[in-house]
């Protein structure tokens, strides 16, 4: 690479259907120079979330990402230059930099931001190593889709003993940590997943009870095998046709976390939903589910999940794609259900 350039990966065209890597282009920019208060940050591991998919559709909350735009979204990288006193080269970071080799973000976020703007600002946060974990579980277990789960647990499905909690997509990265919660929680889990080599995942190496794969045409008499006194906790990221079978399985008083739309991200068009109707007749509680509105919970988390993890009560997954190059073929492999795990892009450096 030019050491004057700065390669990043921009939005090409919007899509009509599932993302590719066609949708998007490589561009080079003039290397960024920091200014007073600001950071020059080296990339190292780019995470690639589905919500950036819906903020494609211009769909998503944190915003709309317009053709032209560089793909925004969090990072782990070190600081080469520094203009903010708290932070010197070589300081590992956490940050909102987007697909990028490089970048400029602030030391400190503006003293008006508050709320959702303080967590999207493009603010650097020192990391600090955890035992035996790569830096890049900031972006994963010990980052917003850790916080994610953890969360969802804690605040709105509250499962317990006696319990069944179903969870969607669970070897993703969201999926796999609110899994193994659910269980220290002490309920009976069950993953609802898209293959085979997944369901046996989530059952060897994540420890869940029971497995169903959603793609098989028998979905859901294993659901009913799995859960034969109903689902009490579910947490889905899908609100597509399916639901409705699953609605039928509900325990009287369910909880029901809705956590994100995958068919829905997938569709330029918006898609018809299920009938609400089971909820009714289950009484079960309903929630929509933002991460955002948790943030006062991440050092508590990231607290807990690194004792679990140095205990052997937690593991994760990385899905890592190599180089800058490969971000857009890696996030259309994300938005097809083909990853398993925190899906990453790795560039030069390790992490
Ligand atoms: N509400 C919030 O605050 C919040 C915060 C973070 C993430 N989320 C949501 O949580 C979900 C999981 O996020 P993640 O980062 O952990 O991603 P992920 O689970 O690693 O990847 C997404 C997974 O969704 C599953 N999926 C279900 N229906 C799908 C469909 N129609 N098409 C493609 N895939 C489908 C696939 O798993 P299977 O093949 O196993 O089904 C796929 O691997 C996403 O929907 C995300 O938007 C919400």
């Amino acid at each position: 690479m030019n050491a004057d350039q700065n390669l990043c990966v921009a939005l090409a065209r919007r899509p009509e259907q599932t993302v590719s890597a066609s949708d998007f282009m490589l561009v080079s920019h003039p290397m960024p120079q920091p200014g007073p208060g600001q950071l020059l940050v080296r990339s190292h591991v780019l995470s690639l979330d589905p919500y950036m998919a819906s903020a494609i559709q211009g769909r998503h909350m944190s915003g709309a990402i317009a053709v032209g735009d560089v793909m925004p979204g969090e990072l782990v990288g070190t600081v080469a230059l520094s203009r903010h006193p708290d932070f010197a080269p070589g300081d590992l970071v956490v940050t909102r930099g987007g697909w990028r080799s490089w970048c400029v973000v602030d030391g400190q976020a503006p003293a008006s931001a508050n709320g959702l703007d303080a967590i999207l600002a493009p603010v650097a946060l020192k990391i600090s190593p955890v035992a035996n974990v790569p830096a890049s579980a900031y972006l994963g277990v010990l980052g917003m889709p850790g916080l994610t789960a953890y969360a969802l647990m804690l605040r709105c499905l509250r499962p317990g003993p006696g319990d069944t909690c179903l969870v969607f997509a669970a070897t993703g990265a969201v999926g796999s940590a609110a899994g193994q919660i659910a269980r220290h929680m002490g309920a009976h889990t069950v993953a609802y997943v898209g293959s085979r080599e997944k369901a046996r995942h989530a059952r060897e190496v994540l420890g869940f009870d029971a497995a169903v794969v959603r793609t098989e045409p028998d979905a859901l008499a294993q659901l009913a095998h799995a859960c034969p006194a109903g689902i009490d906790a579910l947490v889905t990221n899908d609100c597509g046709a399916e639901l409705g079978g699953i609605f039928g399985q509900l325990a009287r008083g369910a909880r029901v976390a809705l956590t994100g739309a995958m068919s829905q991200y997938n569709s330029a068009q918006p898609l018809p939903g299920p009938s609400l109707g089971q909820i009714i007749a289950r009484r079960a509680s309903v929630s929509g589910f933002v991460v955002f509105d948790h943030y006062d919970l991440m050092q508590r988390w990231r607290h807990l999940a690194a004792s679990w993890m140095a205990d052997g009560k937690l593991r994760f997954h990385e899905d890592r794609s190599a180089g800058l190059a490969q971000a857009p073929a890696a996030f259309t492999r994300l938005m097809r259900g083909e990853t398993m795990g925190k899906a990453l892009v790795v560039l030069d450096q390790p992490a």
